[in-house]
């Protein structure tokens, strides 16, 4: 019994995590979205799964596969599907973990048909889509919640805004500055910040070392 505790730790738990860009419609044939590859979400899923985790694993558009027996795929497109996905599971949840490039604006009208092209110029207005994170943390119980950061510069400062305004327990902060890490390859660099204002620094990681080092961050902190 305390062997499969210490090797399952997260046995019986269960894991929200999001993954992947989101594609907000303009048109029936067109949409916004990212270059998210959504590798580093699947990468957390399996590694959480590879404690024990049942996990639920809410993802974007992408062609990631995993074939975990306790990875359950929820799959959306757009961030107001990613919301309503994720707002199903978070109450039975114990851990929430967004990592997703979720969209932050759409456009405010979806065109029913094809838009034809007409004038040498074409404005799109742009609404603010729900911050699924933020709303997270405003109605968090006994959750344990995790995000990411995108930064480009003042790295820390930004991410520890985002840690606090979003009420969170960790925060990712990926470094852009680095060319071995970000979007489209399988390598990040991260740091990670927690709420009790400890900054850890990782090196260069493939994205599957990442997320083994995140689940142990998240352990750690969790039996603290
Ligand atoms: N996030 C979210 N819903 C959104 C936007 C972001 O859940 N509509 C989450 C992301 O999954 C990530 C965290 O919020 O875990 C931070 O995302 P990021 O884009 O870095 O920050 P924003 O709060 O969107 O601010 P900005 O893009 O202006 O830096
Ligand atoms: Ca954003």
């Amino acid at each position: 019994e305390k062997d499969i505790l210490e090797r399952l730790p997260l046995k019986g738990k269960k894991v929200l995590i999001t993954a992947g860009p989101t594609y907000e419609a303009l048109d029936p044939v067109r949409f916004i979205g990212n270059h998210s590859s959504g590798k580093m979400g699947f990468e957390i899923a399996n590694a959480a799964a590879n404690l024990g985790a049942e996990v639920i694993l809410v993802t974007g558009p992408t062609h990631q596969k995993i074939t975990h027996s306790l990875v359950s795929t929820k799959a959306v497109i757009s961030s107001e599907d990613m919301y309503n996905e994720v707002h199903k599971h978070y109450k039975s949840s114990s851990i929430a973990i967004l990592s997703a490039a979720v969209a932050d604006y759409r456009p405010k009208t979806i065109a029913d048909q094809k838009i034809k092209k007409k004038d040498t110029t074409f404005t799109i207005e742009l609404e603010k889509t729900k911050d699924i994170l933020k709303s997270l943390g405003e109605t968090k119980k006994s959750q344990f919640l995790v995000g990411f950061a995108l930064e480009t510069n003042n790295e820390l400062e930004h991410a520890k805004g985002k840690l606090k305004s979003k009420n969170l327990d960790l925060i990712v902060l990926n470094s852009l500055q680095d060319k071995g890490a970000g979007f489209g390859v399988s390598t990040n660099k991260v740091t990670f910040i927690t709420s009790s204002d400890e900054i850890i620094e990782h090196q260069l990681k493939s994205k599957a070392e990442v997320a083994e080092d995140l689940m142990q961050q998240i352990l750690k902190q969790l039996h603290a």
